[in-house]
């Protein structure tokens, strides 16, 4: 079993060098952590087709999902961070003012095209949540949405969110995260290599575990989707 992992690994990351070949990398900050560079690689690959890919799923279930989220999303200064190709803009509060930041700046030019309600205020910029480039309780409240999948160090990421979010606001997460079903979960452990290569997301991770961990408010999350594979996790910061 673990040869046969080792060699599905070791193919797809052949195909995957192969695909990315001739692409070029944008962006590149000096000292920045390999696996970071090559997120942005991925997503700045994945952009073109992002969307089409995602259409189905987002019809199904997900455009509910970012639904129920942003209805909790009080107005304000309002922080969103991996804002992607910009699915969550339609939703923004009225009269909100907000700060949308992604680590690709390809996938931060699709979302620029779109169209902002009219409302609201919007300010997009490239960055890593790893590293934010804001003051302390700058914002009411933070929102990501299928993002700490793919941050290198999501515990780095989550700590400087709750930095920047004043003591009272909240960060709204939805997260697909490792089903709890051990056989499913297992399942989840085997692909998440190659998920990984080929996606730029991992499949298993625990984020509502690892806020608790890192303590840095009150955390609570609901399953959602098909085996309770999306997380929405809600952290009242302290
Ligand atoms: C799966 S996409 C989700 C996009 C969007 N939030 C959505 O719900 O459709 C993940 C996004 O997170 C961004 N991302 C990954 N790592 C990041 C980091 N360290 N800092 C900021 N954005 C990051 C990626 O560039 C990508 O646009």
């Amino acid at each position: 079993m673990r040869c046969l992992h080792a060699v599905v690994v070791r193919i797809s990351a052949r195909l995957f060098a192969l695909w990315n070949q001739d692409f070029t990398e944008t962006d590149t900050t000096i000292n920045e952590p390999r696996e970071t560079t090559r997120t942005r690689t991925r997503y700045d690959r994945a952009a073109r087709l992002y969307d089409a890919m995602y259409w189905p799923a987002e019809r199904l279930l997900i455009h509910r999902l970012r639904h129920r989220l942003w209805s909790r999303v009080p107005s304000g200064k309002i922080l969103e961070i991996g804002v992607g190709t910009g699915e969550n803009i339609n939703y923004y509060p009225v009269s909100s003012d907000v700060t949308a930041l992604d680590l690709s700046p390809h996938m931060l030019a699709r979302a620029r095209s779109r169209a902002v309600p009219e409302d609201a205020r919007l300010e997009m910029q490239t960055g890593d949540v790893q590293q934010l480039d804001f003051p302390d309780d700058a914002f009411d409240s933070a929102v990501a949405t299928f993002v700490f999948c793919s941050v290198p160090d999501p515990g780095q990421g989550l700590r400087e969110v709750a930095r920047v979010v004043r003591p009272g606001g909240r960060i709204f997460l939805l997260e697909h995260v490792r089903v709890d079903i051990p056989i499913i979960g297992m399942m989840m452990d085997i692909a998440d290599p190659v998920a990984v290569r080929v996606t730029g997301a991992h499949v298993n991770r625990r984020t509502a575990c690892l806020t608790r961990r890192l303590g840095i408010g009150r955390v609570m999350e609901e399953r959602r989707g098909p085996f309770g594979m999306i997380q929405a996790i809600e952290i009242g910061v302290e």
